[in-house]
């Protein structure tokens, strides 16, 4: 049974045009993702296409102004509000992309023994630090005296002493030096393999396919593809999208070709499927409805032309 399903997800903000005329963005739309136990999905896909939104509707931490529509079950009990807020950061925690979520007001420390549910507080947060290089008077700092990387390990160290089952990891890598990053990625496999689901939203397709098991590429809010990292080889020709191919071949190890055009914003976005306007395979067809997510060889995939 999957630890935790998102299906149907819509997420949309209201916000004041001229006068006191509202207009309503879909910023995401009609999204599945599911986390297995033992399992790590990556989340990647261009900025603004909906990846932190995805983590903040899990965690139930977004703002009061979006209205949120489709379901959510953990361990196949629907996640309410209520439950999101009884669980976050005890069975489902978050690395946040921004390091703004450290309290400013408390020493490090002291942040991350507040997180130990089992054992004792102060060795697992000695032996986190240890692990990620942090030194032992780090722990007496507060948040604005650690640099970039420091802040991103603390916050690092706060999801790993959790104990949570679910790991929501969003961009946790940037600014540290590879030889920290291999180490989080580690980490995060073994956490995986000690039973936990992990999604890892990212940037960084080369660090997901290292350790990842599925790959969710987004696309302006939706999920247009999941496929096993095995399928992401050679020139893209096991993916099953248009734009997963096209991702993957953009690549500079690959053919480092970029693909033309942009992602729409959420004011604009087109009436059929999402990529349309981009979609060197597009006919009258794809301009009628938003495809739906169908299952295609060993992933699932939104496209009606896919094969
Ligand atoms: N509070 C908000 N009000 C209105 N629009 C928002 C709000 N938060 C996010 N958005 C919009 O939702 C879209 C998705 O944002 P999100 O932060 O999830 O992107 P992302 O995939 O995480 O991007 P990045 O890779 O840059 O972190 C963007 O177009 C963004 O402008
Ligand atoms: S549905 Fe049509 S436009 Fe959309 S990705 Fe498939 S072929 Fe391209
Ligand atoms: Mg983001």
């Amino acid at each position: 049974m999957p630890i935790l399903e998102v299906k149907n997800l819509s997420v949309a903000f209201t916000q004041y045009t001229t006068g006191f005329k509202q207009k309503s963005h879909q910023v995401i739309s009609d999204l599945n993702v599911t986390l297995e136990a033992g399992k790590i999905l990556a989340v990647v896909g261009a900025s603004g296409s909906g990846k932190s939104l995805l983590a903040h509707a899990i965690l139930g931490v977004l703002p009061t102004n979006a209205k949120v529509s489709g379901s959510m079950t953990y361990v196949g009990e629907e996640l309410t509000h209520a439950r999101k807020i009884a669980l976050r950061g005890k069975e489902i925690a978050l690395v946040p992309q921004s390091v703004n979520y450290l309290d400013p007001l408390m020493k490090v420390g002291k942040q991350v023994r507040t997180s130990v549910r089992t054992g004792d507080p102060k060795e697992a947060q000695k032996n986190v630090f240890e692990r990620y290089h942090l030194k032992p008077e780090v722990e007496g700092m507060y948040p604005f005296e650690l640099s970039g990387g420091m802040a991103r390990r603390t916050l690092l160290s706060t999801a790993i002493v959790s104990g949570a089952k679910v790991i929501i990891a969003d961009e946790p890598t940037p600014g540290l030096d590879p030889t920290v990053m291999k180490e989080a990625l580690g980490n995060f496999r073994e956490l995986a393999d000690s039973g936990c689901a992990v999604m890892l939203i990212t940037h960084d397709i080369d660090s997901a396919l290292s350790i990842a098991d599925e790959i969710a590429v987004f696309y302006a809010g939706t999920t247009v593809e999941i496929a096993p990292v095995t399928d992401f080889t050679g020139k893209g020709e096991a993916l099953r999208h248009p734009y997963s191919k096209a991702l993957w071949r953009a690549l500079p190890q690959n053919d480092f070709i970029p693909i033309k055009g942009s992602q729409p914003h959420s004011s604009a976005l087109p009436p059929g499927c999402l990529f349309e306007p981009r979609c060197p395979w597009a006919t009258s067809d794809c301009r009628k409805g938003r495809p739906e997510m169908r299952e295609l060889r060993d992933g699932t995939v939104r496209c009606i032309h896919a094969t």
